[in-house]
């Protein structure tokens, strides 16, 4: 098995991590630095990154309903709450297949495949992504209609959202937004509903392709079934194959 691949397949990191690791030098094979990426691993080898070992583990998949207040990285150097402290009783090394921001909440998929994060969050395969969003301001067709065409973020346009206005208080100034997006960048929502002139003070996810939040509270966590996984592959897939047919 290529090594890139390998190391995916431990769950260490993604694949295209894995690359740029390779490529720093900063990956062992029974003790050689190799920075060839077409280097090929076989069962036995002592594969290392850094000086840790890896190990090919079962593969896990969790959802867990976030709440606010909780980082999603495996690690704080602030000692901060993380994600990983609310699924203590998992041994295998998982980590979250994309990032929530501390203050949002909602469905986070862990897991330790790398080649199942790279289909989830690679842009090409278009997965859903929808989120619930209080904003300061009222919402209306004339002010959201520039989401669903792109606006620009970070210098760089977004790809169409869609959107649902949900709820407009004119007492309380504020509204409620669904937005549908289908790519991960940093603060995307809020910087998107900013772009309109709409101010996020609450944000929430609520789908991820297939998966939604149905029977889980605050703070728990399930595994994700079989069929539930093949679901996600499906819908990756479904985008690929429907861009190649145009
Ligand atoms: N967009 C954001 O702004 N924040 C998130 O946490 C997720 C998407």
């Amino acid at each position: 098995m290529r090594i890139n691949k390998y190391i995916a397949h431990a769950g260490v990191t993604s694949r295209r991590k894995a690359e740029t690791y390779i490529k720093e030098g900063l990956v062992t094979v029974n003790g050689q630095v190799v920075t060839k990426l077409a280097t090929n691993v076989k069962a036995g080898d002592l594969v290392e990154i850094k000086g840790q070992p890896i190990y090919n583990e079962e593969k896990v998949y969790y959802l867990l309903n976030k709440p606010r207040g909780v980082i999603s990285t495996v690690s704080d150097d602030k000692g901060r709450k993380t994600v990983l402290d609310l699924l203590p009783n998992v041994k295998e090394r998982i980590y979250p297949v994309g990032r929530l921001d501390w203050d949002t909440s909602g469905v986070l998929i862990l897991t330790n495949d790398g080649d199942f994060t790279d289909q989830m969050i690679h842009p090409r395969n278009e997965i859903d992504k929808v989120y619930l969003a209080r904003v300061k301001g009222l919402a209306n067709k004339e002010n959201l209609r520039p989401l669903t065409r792109g606006v620009l973020i970070d210098d760089k346009k977004t790809k169409p959202a869609h959107y649902r206005i949900l709820k407009v208080d004119t007492v309380k100034n504020r509204s409620v937004i669904e937005l549908t997006i289908h790519e991960g960048r940093n603060h995307q929502v809020k910087k998107m509903l900013e772009a309109v002139g709409l101010l996020v003070d609450k944000l929430s996810r609520i789908r991820f392709g297939t998966i939604d939040l149905k029977g889980l509270g605050s703070g728990e966590s399930r595994r994700l079934s079989k069929k539930e996984i093949g679901q996600l592959y499906n819908a990756a897939a479904h985008k690929k194959n429907e861009k190649n047919s145009n």
